[in-house]
């Protein structure tokens, strides 16, 4: 057996209070493509960071190409051809994309900084890529996929043997991530080895060699992709059998209506034309591609996305101008798609970050008096509920893993009541065992009387958990699908152009 390209030997990682890494052992080949898998908290992105250099050890040590490797930065790594995308993307937002490529290794030539060779090199990397991409924007002006493209090309600037991706389809279209696979594939056909972090079986199936499987902190096993099915992956990552993975709908019987839209547009038509009507303990689905609509129709009820015409009528009453902070007092919450937009304060605890949208209201205002007992008391219900790990709602989210984190903005919408609750890709980058729990979730509050929106582009959670679905296309909605005529060919048949005829 040749030496692994890259491994770990006895590897621990201590933060304060939590051991995130104990003793793992693990090894990457020449050409292979190795999924690491592990519930929230598991550990996986602390192993990667140790990996590509941003991290040290606590003990143990790191073997690149056969011999013992001190990775003293993240520079030193790309260096030796250890390169590694993040969750949390590193790029300055205000430079360019190409002063981003070149960031830290700009191209000196005596004093000078050769603007015109690191230009046409920024522009060949893309091509090369096949990323559509302008050298010259500046990185806040992309959206988040393409922000991932540029850090992803930050990794080829140098000869590379090892790529680590985490989660790296989290915020991508499927044609992006398409576009992400065959690049993959051209890569292990070259030799690169691939460590890659996902929560969904879907993409293990499609690309994986091999699985490693932690659980809190400690290597499980390692296993062939081709010996990996659901059932066995979520025996090994959390120790137990997991039953099914969606709850029995809850049976409906449709109250009054919540929300009515009317001819919703927007100015720059990613809304043309919108009829929406959402009543009271249904849960409906909103699907489509990237774009066609699908978040917007409901950002621009809640007040977060102006529309140029159209009616909005919620409990009966028509809204001139939806505003954030007027729909959610009057019950009316809507869940981003991404944290990171969401006002997530990283240095404060867990507790106060759920309890933030709600601190006009009991339990956390008793009289005049903000009632701590109370808040904390509500944070401690929901750490429980949505599988906080650690299960420490004083710990500040900073150091929660990216899921936990997550798992926190969705328990941010739950401190107040509800009677319209719009959930935008609730279940992106968590892991089943908290999808469960938050699918279960969902459906209790449409039991309790709410209505409920999912807006997802993961089709089985729109077949399985949604009384009838909306299926978007350009703006508009070309299906609306309800009972047994909403199934998965259905709804794909309708993501794309449909003759009139
Ligand atoms: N900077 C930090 N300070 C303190 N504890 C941390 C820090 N980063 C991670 N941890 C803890 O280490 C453990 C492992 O976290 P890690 O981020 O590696 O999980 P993960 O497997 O990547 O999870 P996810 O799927 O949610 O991204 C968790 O208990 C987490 O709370
Ligand atoms: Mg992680």
């Amino acid at each position: 057996m040749p030496a692994p390209l890259l491994a770990t030997r006895a590897i621990t990682k201590d933060y304060p209070g939590v051991r995130a890494l104990d003793r793992v052992d693990f090894d990457l080949r020449e050409g292979e493509v190795h999924v690491l898998f592990g519930e929230n908290g598991a550990g996986k992105s602390t192993l990667i960071s140790m990996l590509s250099g941003a991290n040290r050890p606590t003990s143990g040590h790191i073997e690149f190409k056969g011999t013992v490797a001190e990775l003293n930065s993240v520079h030193h790594a790309r260096e030796l051809g250890i390169s590694a995308v993040f969750q949390e993307f590193s790029l300055v937002p205000q430079l360019t994309v190409e002063q981003n490529l070149f960031l830290g290794a700009e191209h000196r030539g005596g004093l000078f900084l050769k603007a015109s060779g690191m230009r046409r090199e920024a522009k060949q990397l893309l091509d090369d890529l096949d990323f559509h991409i302008d050298p010259k924007a500046q990185v806040y002006r992309l959206s988040r996929a393409e922000q991932q493209m540029v850090e992803i090309a930050k990794a080829f600037r140098s000869e590379l043997s090892v790529l680590i991706l985490d989660e790296p389809t989290a915020s991508l279209t499927d044609h992006e991530a398409d576009q992400l696979f065959r690049l993959i594939e051209d890569l292990t056909g070259r030799g690169v080895g691939i460590i890659y972090i996902t929560h969904r079986i879907a993409e293990i199936e499609r690309i994986a060699d091999r699985i490693t499987v932690l659980r809190d902190g400690r290597y499980v096993t390692t296993i062939e992709a081709s010996d990996a099915d659901e059932d066995r992956l979520v025996e090994l990552m959390t120790g137990r059998e997991v039953g099914a993975i969606f709850p029995s709908l809850p049976t409906m019987d449709p109250g009054e209506e919540i929300l009515r839209l009317e001819d919703l547009w927007t100015q720059d038509e990613t809304l043309c034309g919108v009829n929406m009507s959402i009543r009271r303990g249904e849960i409906v689905g909103c699907a489509g591609l990237v774009g066609s609509g699908k978040s917007e129709a409901l950002q621009a009820a809640f007040g977060a996305l102006p529309f140029s015409s159209g009616t909005v009528i919620y409990k009966g009453e028509r809204v001139a101008q939806p505003k954030p902070g007027r729909s959610i007092r009057s019950g009316f919450m809507y869940l981003p798609a991404d944290r990171h937009d969401a006002g997530l304060m990283l240095e404060r605890p867990a507790r106060e970050n759920f309890s933030v949208a709600a601190l006009d209201l009991p339990p956390f205002r008793n009289g005049l008096f903000l009632s701590g007992r109370g808040e904390r008391q509500r944070a401690a219900e929901l750490a429980t509920a949505l599988n906080l790990s650690p299960n420490q709602p004083e710990r500040t989210l900073d150091h929660f893993s990216g899921g936990n984190q997550q798992k926190v903005m969705l328990g941010r919408s739950l401190t107040r009541p509800v009677d319209l609750a719009v959930f935008d890709e609730p279940t992106v980058g968590v892991d089943m065992g908290t999808r469960q729990a938050i699918y279960a979730f969902i459906a209790n509050l449409a039991q309790k009387g709410a209505a409920v929106v999912i807006v997802s582009s993961d089709l089985p959670e729109i077949l399985h958990l949604t009384h009838r679905a909306y299926i978007f296309y350009r703006g508009r909605i070309q299906a609306e699908l309800a009972g047994s005529d909403l199934t998965e060919e259905a709804a794909l048949a309708n993501f794309f152009e449909q003759d009139a005829a």
